[in-house]
């Protein structure tokens, strides 16, 4: 008799446990697809450094990456992000940076969506 009754609490505490991760799990994941969605540390490429030699580069590449790359791009997450982001071509620059001004906040004039882009293809040439 005891053995069934500790049996049953047992099996309804494992229940109460797994509900309450799957709760958790669930509450803490945000949807990408909305583009709204803001702050979101744990992409990959966050955590890898990016070494960036600028002495290299064209001043006015310079100038991008510090006058606006650097404050436009980092609103939401690291600049690593961005420079460790696999892309290259103009075209897929193109998606990323739209996608990235049509966010909440985001708040990116066109003019500087049109350096930025200029800028990372640069930089994709230069060490991709
Ligand atoms: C309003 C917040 C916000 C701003 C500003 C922002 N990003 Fe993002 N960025 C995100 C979020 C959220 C994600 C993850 C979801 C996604 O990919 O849309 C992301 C993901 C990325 C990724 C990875 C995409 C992929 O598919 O691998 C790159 C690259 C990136 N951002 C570059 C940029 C660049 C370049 C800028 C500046 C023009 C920028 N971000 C500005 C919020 C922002």
């Amino acid at each position: 008799m005891r053995a069934i009754v500790i049996f049953i609490i047992v099996s309804i505490l494992s229940i109460g446990i797994g509900v309450f991760g799957y709760t958790k799990a669930t509450s803490s994941m945000e949807d990408l697809s909305k583009p709204g969605s803001s702050t979101i540390t744990n992409y990959p490429n966050d955590h890898k450094p990016s070494s960036i030699d600028l002495s290299k580069y064209q001043m006015r590449m310079r100038w991008i990456y510090h006058s606006i790359f650097s404050n436009d791009c980092t609103k939401c997450h690291s600049k690593e992000r961005a420079l460790n982001a696999p892309f290259k071509s103009k075209a897929e620059w193109k998606t990323i940076i739209e996608r990235m001004s049509a966010k909440k906040k985001a708040d990116i004039s066109t003019s500087h969506q049109k350096s930025i882009e200029t800028f990372l293809i640069y930089d994709a040439k230069k060490r991709k």
